[in-house]
């Protein structure tokens, strides 16, 4: 049995996100979809608001929890005996940092992330670009599941 962890930030949760964790889902026979619960940039969502909105998004999806973590990503991993990190790749602006990332976490723990090129239908879709756009009154349709639509639309009225 493979558990892969899908973590991120999700502040909002993306198709892009979506697909990745739907890929995951596809390989590996358990999926622990990680939120950090203190991300680097003040989020929209609380951690709380974050694992809500995946877990309705994922409604009734056999094989996979949602869980937010604090401090390493690597204990949180060995915490719930994953075996693999899976990450979305939009294109060679993340492969840098995501290969750091892969890197350390290989050297902490010995666990591999696996990375899956997302559609390229989601390339140009990041959090922060969908945050600007709502914040903008721009239309979020298509670019993040629609439960994650209605949350936006009351968080950032038009
Ligand atoms: O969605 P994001 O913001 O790209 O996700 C980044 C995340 C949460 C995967 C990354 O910040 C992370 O793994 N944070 C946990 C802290 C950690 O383990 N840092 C050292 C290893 S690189």
């Amino acid at each position: 049995m493979t558990i892969a962890i899908c973590p991120g930030s999700f502040d909002p949760p993306t198709n892009g996100h979506i697909d990745v964790i739907r890929r995951a889902l596809a390989i590996f026979d358990e999926v622990v979809v990680g939120v950090i619960g203190n991300p680097s940039k003040d989020p929209l969502f609380s951690a709380g608001e974050r694992v809500s909105l995946l877990e309705r998004v994922f409604e009734g999806v056999d094989r996979m929890s949602v869980e937010s973590f604090d401090g390493l990503l690597v204990d949180f991993a060995r915490s719930r005996n994953a075996d693999v990190i899976v990450k979305g790749l939009r294109g060679v602006g993340d492969f840098d940092s995501e290969q750091q990332m892969a890197q350390m976490n290989h050297h902490l723990s010995g666990i591999e992330t696996c990375f899956v090129a997302t559609n390229p239908s989601h390339g140009y879709i990041s959090s922060s670009l969908v945050k600007e756009v709502a914040r903008l009154g721009g239309d979020t349709d298509r670019l993040v599941p629609v439960e994650v639509q209605r949350a936006l639309d009351e968080k950032v009225p038009k």
